[in-house]
């Protein structure tokens, strides 16, 4: 059997873990413990089967018309993936040629090393200074350079000033991976829908803020050009029927998302503030998760300790990520069940 030479090489991305068991408290892969909009179960219940005897609209005529209108844009500045990782794979198609390269931040969502192995193009990333934050300037000259706002597995949100000024000096095509937005106290959809914007793409997920990781579904909007690139290179059939109707009664019940998200950043301070008390080191969140370094034990025993009590949070060995555990934000009980479990853990 001959596999080609880079898949040979390539290290695989491995995703957070998903327990079989039902009775775990998931808080690994910042999925959203509130259910997605009842509208969206109307969609499910009502669904006409002959709609998948069929194609499905190739270009999502509906769902870009409506996130277009939500941003005050065109539906031509609108591209749709079969989930946000599917836009990544095609960007690093559509915008890096043999010998370019690929960067982002460092720590940040470790995918993209992975896109960059695949591609068979060198990966530079920018390290972050020591408090996690980014100081604007791009390490390298690569093509694209895919920056996560708010950073994942930090939490850290860079000011969209800071970005606007980046992507001015920037040569390549900056993908603004705004998984997270949703919860944080600003974003740079504006900076994508600008007239005179040449370089950004700002990416959205279903996945967190509406509650449907399940579904696959993630947009980008960025210069006609590019989101024309991204058609070019995408299946024909990228984003199926039953996705594209869930999304688009999704996106037409807002209020729900906003009040799951407001519900998920209250819990958030609480948690926050209580392990700040027991003395954990916590990194400033606008996502629905925290990044914090214990206090008295390491990050990687109070990770198998919680395990072994059937609670899932994110560890991530390595230089900069070693020291802390990536705990997503669950309802308030299962936030009270992880607190009394670190308060007899982590004892001095
Ligand atoms: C930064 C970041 N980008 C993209 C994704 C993938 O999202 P999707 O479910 O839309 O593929 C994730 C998922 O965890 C993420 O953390």
């Amino acid at each position: 059997m001959r596999i080609a030479q880079p898949v040979q090489r390539l290290t695989p991305y491995v995703p957070g873990e998903q327990p079989k068991e039902s009775s775990v408290v998931k808080l690994n892969t910042n999925e959203n413990p509130y259910l997605p909009s009842p509208k969206c179960a109307d969609v499910l219940k009502g669904f006409d089967l002959h709609r998948l005897r069929r194609y499905p609209d190739p270009v999502f005529a509906a769902l870009r018309a409506r996130i277009a209108a939500i941003w005050k844009t065109v539906p031509e500045r609108v591209f749709v993936g079969n989930g946000s990782d599917e836009i990544l794979t095609l960007a690093a198609k559509a915008f890096v040629d043999d010998g370019e390269t690929i960067g982002s931040l460092d720590p940040s969502y470790s995918l993209y090393k992975t896109l960059a192995a695949i591609r068979d193009v060198p990966f530079v990333p920018t390290p972050l200074d020591a408090d996690y934050t980014w100081n604007g300037k791009i390490k390298g000259h690569p093509a694209l350079f895919l920056l996560t706002n708010p950073n994942a597995p930090t939490g850290v949100l860079t000011p969209s000033e800071a970005i606007a000024a980046a992507a001015r000096r920037f040569k390549g095509v900056l993908l603004v991976d705004e998984a997270y937005a949703d919860f944080a106290k600003s974003n740079c959809v504006p900076l994508a829908t600008a007239a005179d914007n040449r370089c950004v793409i700002v990416m959205r997920t279903l996945s967190k803020s509406f509650s449907l990781a399940g579904l696959r579904l993630g947009y980008c909007i960025g210069p006609e050009d590019l989101v024309e690139a991204l058609y070019k290179v995408k299946d024909s059939y990228n984003v199926d029927a039953v996705a594209q109707a869930v999304a688009l009664a999704a996106l037409n019940d807002l209020p729900w998302m906003r009040a799951n998200v407001a519900k998920v950043r209250k819990t958030r301070a609480r948690v926050a503030k209580a392990l700040a008390k027991r003395g954990w080191d916590i990194l400033p969140s606008d996502s629905n998760f925290l990044f914090a370094r214990p206090a008295h034990r390491p990050a990687a025993e109070i990770f198998a300790a919680l395990r072994d009590r059937h609670i899932y949070v994110r560890y991530f060995p390595g230089p900069r990520t070693g020291d802390r555990l990536r705990i997503t934000i669950g309802t308030d009980a299962e936030m009270d069940t992880f607190l009394s479990a670190v308060a007899a853990l982590d004892k001095a």
